[in-house]
């Protein structure tokens, strides 16, 4: 079922889609929706469940559905030229799900705070006991518990207090039906690295030197399996390094937009 996701806008030109991480919401785009939008069309769409979109009843948990939602939001915003396409963490596991099924809409890709690999048995397990949790307890507090201290680096936990406690607020606010479905969506989801082998447009991979999630070596696996990529190292960043260094973030990204062909 269609999922009608809703789409924070701004800017004119080209198009650039922004795949927010889990379990927060486009919203943490704003540095780069601010800092690109005098140049580029960017669009931040909240993954279904979060933010201002609805979890439509009997919808399947996969990346793949996320993928097609997001084809359903540029057909009905008429967008036919590709875009360039970025996701951090979860959303790089739906832009590697939206190369596999529609490809021929991507121009570029960005891939932040990721990894091209599936989920191991034992994670797997771990996800399906917090989505029961949540959805038990009709609270999304225990990703504070559990999650917090990982989503962001040592750095910021130190020194960017407001960085830290808007994390906080947005785990807090994360509906647990949501947390629920992505986190079964993630479980599901499958190895991505002989996809990146195929990926024939340019591709910019970013990390943060302190991400504990997605650590510097499973980005420079997807550098090393894409064919035409380039990596990024961000240093005193985590695992939400769009959020944590939004400069240094936004530096590498306008280099790369700026030397896409026309
Ligand atoms: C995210 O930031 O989106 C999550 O940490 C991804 C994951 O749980 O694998």
């Amino acid at each position: 079922m269609r999922a009608d996701p809703y789409v924070i806008e701004a800017g004119a030109g080209r198009p650039v889609v922004l795949l927010h991480a889990f379990p927060l919401n486009a919203s943490m785009w704003a540095p780069q929706r601010e800092q690109l939008s005098s140049s580029w069309r960017v669009l931040c769409p909240d993954q279904r469940g979060f933010g201002g979109s609805p979890l439509p009843h009997d919808s399947r948990p996969s990346v793949d559905t996320l993928a097609d939602d997001l084809a359903a939001v540029l057909d009905a915003k008429r967008i036919d030229q590709p875009i360039v396409l970025g996701g951090l963490s979860m959303g790089g596991y739906v832009a590697m799900a939206f190369w596999r099924r529609h490809r021929e809409r991507v121009a570029a890709l960005v891939l932040a705070d990721t990894k091209a690999s599936a989920d191991s048995p034992e994670a797997a397990v771990n996800r399906e006991r917090i989505a029961t949790e949540v959805v038990t307890a009709r609270s999304s507090a225990i990703l504070v518990t559990e999650m917090l201290s990982q989503l962001v680096g040592p750095t910021t936990r130190a020194q960017r207090p407001l960085v830290h406690g808007r994390v906080k607020a947005l785990i807090e606010s994360a509906p647990p039906h949501a947390v629920a479905w992505a986190q079964r969506a993630m479980a599901a989801r499958p190895d991505s690295l002989d996809d990146l082998r195929t990926v024939d447009v340019p591709a910019l991979v970013i990390v943060g030197d302190e991400d504990e999630i997605s650590p510097v070596s499973d980005a420079e696996e997807m550098a090393r399996a894409l064919p035409n990529s380039s990596l990024v190292t961000l240093a005193a960043a985590g695992h939400l390094a769009a959020m944590e260094t939004p400069d240094d973030f936004n530096a590498a990204l306008k280099e790369f937009l700026a030397g896409l062909p026309e």
